[in-house]
């Protein structure tokens, strides 16, 4: 899949409003999303547009899409330019999404990390780059303190995640989930990984075991700059590039394998593909990529 498909999107928290856009609003729209984001949006997908961006329109005392798209483009949109972009992306996460990349991790990706002196010599940084609620960051750092308690080891680890919503990067940091969203951790990990709400609620919360270890930032991947962590050993870059156009996730991809560590390792999203992957990565299983030179 290489453009959003409305079809499969959930309805958006941002809601939705009584005005509808022309094709030529979201012709405007969908350029300035490219431009902003580096999100690649089908124009031709209206009932979208309005879904995500009808509320923006009432908040801003505007009754048409039109009038909205102005003000994008006006020096006063400054504000509202971040919160379209962020309206207009989705936040499907879930705890062990992609099993098979734990499965690596377990079987290979976490010896071989600390072969290298990861976690050992230095902190084994992780790096969620487009973390939505924390869910995977939170996974990877279960994977990795279960292959540490079977080595006996006593790792050092960092784990960064970053998105461009900051209303998710708040969710991240408190880490706390419904019983539906904590689906994926098994009755064990639950027990050791999990705190449920004192007041009986169906709400958990990742304990402090984990989340001490994890910072969140904002981070826009379109227009990283020097921002970000400067290496770090497991880059997760998954189910993000979907949004991006070509030359977006070329950039991107060739940014985040710059602040790699030699022999450190990206994983993209099972449904990305990584058309051209920047000299020295090579691909060691279904889209992970590690960084040999
Ligand atoms: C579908 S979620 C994927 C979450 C997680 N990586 C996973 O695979 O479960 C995509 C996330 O990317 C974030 N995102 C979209 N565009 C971004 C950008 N340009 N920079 C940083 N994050 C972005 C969204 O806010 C959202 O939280």
């Amino acid at each position: 899949m290489s453009r959003l498909d409305p079809t499969a999107v959930p309805p958006h928290p941002l809601g939705t409003g009584p005005a509808h856009p022309t094709i030529q609003d979201t012709q405007r729209l969908a350029a300035l999303a490219l431009r902003l984001g580096g999100l690649h949006i089908d124009p031709g997908k209206l009932d979208f547009f309005r879904q995500r961006l009808g509320k923006r329109l009432a908040q801003n005392g505007k009754t048409s899409f039109r009038a909205y798209a102005d003000l994008l483009e006006s020096g006063a949109g400054t504000a509202e330019r971040k919160i379209f972009i962020e309206a207009l992306t989705t936040h499907t996460t879930s705890f062990f999404r992609e099993q098979k990349h734990f499965d690596w991790l377990e079987a290979t990706g976490w010896s071989e990390l600390t072969a290298e002196g990861a976690g050992l010599a230095w902190p084994l940084r992780i790096w969620s780059a487009a973390c939505s609620n924390g869910s995977e960051l939170y996974s990877t750092l279960i994977s990795l303190k279960e292959h540490d308690a079977r080595a006996t080891r006593h790792l050092r680890v960092e784990g960064i995640g970053t998105d461009l919503s900051q209303a998710i990067l708040r969710a991240a940091r408190q880490g706390v989930y419904t019983a539906n969203e904590i689906k994926g951790l098994s009755e064990a990990r639950r027990k050791q990984f999990v705190l449920r709400a004192k007041d009986g609620s169906d709400r958990y919360r990742i304990v402090p075991e984990l989340r001490n270890l994890c910072r969140f930032d904002p981070i826009n991947l379109t227009e990283m700059g020097n921002d970000g962590p400067s290496l770090a050993d497991l880059i997760l870059l998954r189910n993000v590039l979907i949004y991006f156009d070509p030359p977006t996730q070329k950039r991107v991809v060739a940014a985040l394998c710059a602040r790699l560590r030699p022999h450190g390792v990206l994983m993209t999203g099972h449904t990305e593909t990584v058309s051209q992957l920047p000299t020295g990565m090579v691909q060691v299983a279904s889209s992970i990529y590690r960084k040999e030179s």
